[in-house]
């Protein structure tokens, strides 16, 4: 490798998708595998704001919370060289799956709402997910935002793969992507 290659600045890659569709342990995983620093959009507003994102929901609501999103994205990240693992809702409002496609690039991880519901029914912290009916609740959310998440430059299929495959399809196409 060269020196200009050594330093030339990789694009930000942002995992977008529905919850429960891995962004976070496969972002890791991918992450390593390219080289790219690894951030949690939940994890750093977390850090920031010193609670959790349940906690958030209950005092500042959706709305402050997709507002905090929206600072994270604006300019709390580093601009290169870095995987970020987004939350759900985050690529959903007004001008943010644009903002992301300007700063790199963007790949949706997929799964059918039955997927989704075995992988975060055991799981409580997800706000938008604490209700009688969780599963109609995943069935709605999904085809709201689809249109959003079709918008990526990749979409991939995590239904039916490990960790570890998806994986390697996000450095797959990454790389593809940069030539
Ligand atoms: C949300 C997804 C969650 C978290 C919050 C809201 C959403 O992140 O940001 O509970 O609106 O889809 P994950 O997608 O990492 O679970």
């Amino acid at each position: 490798m060269n020196q200009k290659t050594q330093s030339t600045p990789r694009p930000n890659l942002y995992l977008i998708g529905f919850m429960g569709t891995g962004k976070s342990v496969v972002g890791q995983l991918a992450a390593k595998m390219l080289g790219l620093s690894f951030l949690d959009s939940d994890l750093e507003i977390e850090k920031k704001y010193k609670t959790s994102v349940s906690e958030i929901f209950k005092i500042h609501g959706e709305i402050g919370f997709r507002e905090m999103e929206r600072n994270f994205i604006l300019s709390g990240h580093p601009k290169s060289g870095c995987l970020v693992s987004c939350g759900g809702g985050l690529p959903i409002g007004e001008g943010m799956i644009e903002m992301l496609k300007s700063n790199g690039k963007v790949f949706t991880l997929w799964a059918s709402p039955k997927t989704i519901f075995e992988r975060t029914k055991k799981n409580s912290s997800r706000p938008l997910l604490q209700t009688e009916d969780p599963f109609s609740k995943i069935t709605e959310l999904l085809s709201e935002r689809e249109v959003k998440y079709r918008k990526a430059d990749k979409i991939i299929s995590t239904d039916v793969r490990s960790v570890s495959e998806v994986a390697a399809l996000i450095q797959k196409n990454y790389l593809e992507e940069l030539n």
